[in-house]
């Protein structure tokens, strides 16, 4: 696992794409963290990553799936707002995941623990002010000695 230190949304942002440059069609990343944690911006960058302009990426207030036409196609599902797998079931989440899209979800905690479990998993940790500790798991360690 590797641990990172973000000091700013762009910083955040940043490996956000470095993350992007590593995913393909068929992945699934877990984005876990508070409200307010940059679990969104983090996925702006992944965004970028695949040529999609980061501005485009916003926090979903109702659509709870957001698709991307870019190549590999991304779909950004937000899970805050879900309940239990009967809510789950409407979400068309089924179909994302097992398509040749990327697939970032943030709030998976509440799809219990029904997806997959082969995934890249980020947590982001709210440390004080602008400051994040940000853990990503699912991606070979030495890719991340650089930064
Ligand atoms: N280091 C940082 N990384 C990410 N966001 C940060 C950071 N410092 C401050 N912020 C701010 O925190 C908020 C994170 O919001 P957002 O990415 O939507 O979080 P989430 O999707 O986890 O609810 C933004 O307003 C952003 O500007
Ligand atoms: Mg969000």
């Amino acid at each position: 696992m590797a641990k990172l230190r973000s000091r700013s949304p762009a910083e955040t942002e940043t490996v956000g794409f470095r993350v992007g440059q590593m995913l393909s069609g068929g992945m699934i990343v877990k984005l876990y963290g508070d409200l307010g944690a940059g679990k969104t911006t983090l996925v702006k960058g992944i965004a970028r990553a695949l040529g999609i302009p980061a501005e485009f990426v916003v926090s979903p207030s109702f659509t709870i799936i957001t698709e991307y036409e870019s190549s590999p196609r991304l779909l950004h599902i937000d899970l805050y707002r879900i309940d239990g797998s009967y809510d789950l079931e409407s979400t068309g989440i089924w179909d994302a995941i097992g398509s040749d899209a990327v697939t970032v979800i943030e709030w998976p905690e509440h799809a219990g623990d029904e997806l997959p479990d082969d995934s890249v998993i980020i947590r982001i940790e709210h440390l004080h002010d602008d400051e994040r500790v940000i853990s990503i798991e699912g991606i070979d360690e030495k890719y991340w000695h650089n930064m």
